[in-house]
């Protein structure tokens, strides 16, 4: 099974850029499934009705959030009404869901989405929240997929391995920075630090470096920062899933 995981969807310069290469992108990988990280994707962050059907529209099977979930008002509603648009699950008992299963015809694939707890909002403890969710909610069936949303290097690198042999990918989203260490761990879990974004090439996470630059130099002054312009980049990964084996065969990196 081919799954095509696509980094932190910037405003709507990253939604149309979406819309566009998503599509043929899905076709020239053959992916059967496409996951793709919303938390950014309305504009000035968060995800709201109009970015969520923009990137479902574009060709993705599941939306991720992270630390900006829940950052538009109509959230609440949107997340609740919608299985395949997930917030960390270990937000607690809030509202919406920290995973969905998408069915198949061998297998299942079990879709989570966890927040690292290493400077970020705090959140319930990522370990503890995936080892109960696997126990209560996997099924031999399933191929895991795991989106960990989370700052720190180390915590998603310590979280690979300790789900290695457990789940079939682990991918890290939240820094926008695709990292050059995509491996298949010792027990098969396919693992990388951060798959990126998708939005402005020159930015600072896909916002304006002017505001950026000059509120890191005045922070006592500080000026919103707007969405950068074009051109745009689409950042992600490309998994092979063995679905016998629930192993990952391959993990190659996409930028485009
Ligand atoms: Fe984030
Ligand atoms: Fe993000």
């Amino acid at each position: 099974m081919k799954v095509l995981c696509i980094g932190d969807i910037v405003s709507d310069t990253g939604r149309e850029y979406l819309a566009r290469h998503l599509r043929p992108l899905k076709k020239e990988t053959g992916a059967d499934l496409v996951i793709v990280n919303g938390e950014n994707a309305a504009l000035g962050n968060g995800v709201d009705r109009d970015s969520a059907r923009d990137i479902f529209d574009a060709g993705a099977d599941v939306i991720t959030g992270g630390n900006h979930s829940f950052q538009k008002k109509t959230a609440e509603a949107l997340l609740e009404e919608t299985p395949f648009l997930l917030r960390p699950a270990n937000l607690g008992d809030t509202f919406g869901r920290g995973w969905c299963r998408i069915e198949g015809r061998k297998r299942d694939v079990l879709v989570v989405n966890l927040q690292g707890s290493l400077f970020m909002p705090p959140v319930r403890n990522p370990f503890e929240c995936i080892e109960k969710l696997l126990e209560k909610e996997a099924s031999p069936r399933d191929l895991i997929i795991v989106d960990f949303h989370a700052e720190a290097s180390g915590e998603k690198q310590a979280m690979g391995y300790f789900l290695d042999g457990r789940v079939s990918l682990l991918f890290g989203t939240h820094t926008h920075v695709q990292t050059s260490d995509e491996t298949i761990l010792p027990g098969g879990t396919g693992y990388i630090t951060d798959i990126g974004m998708t939005g402005p090439v020159y930015s600072v996470l896909g916002k304006n470096a002017e505001a950026a630059v000059h509120n890191f130099r005045y922070p006592d002054d500080r000026v919103p920062v707007r969405d950068a312009p074009s051109p745009c980049r689409l950042s992600g990964i490309l998994a092979d899933i063995d679905e016998i084996t629930a192993k990952c065969a391959g993990v190659t990196k996409i930028l485009k």
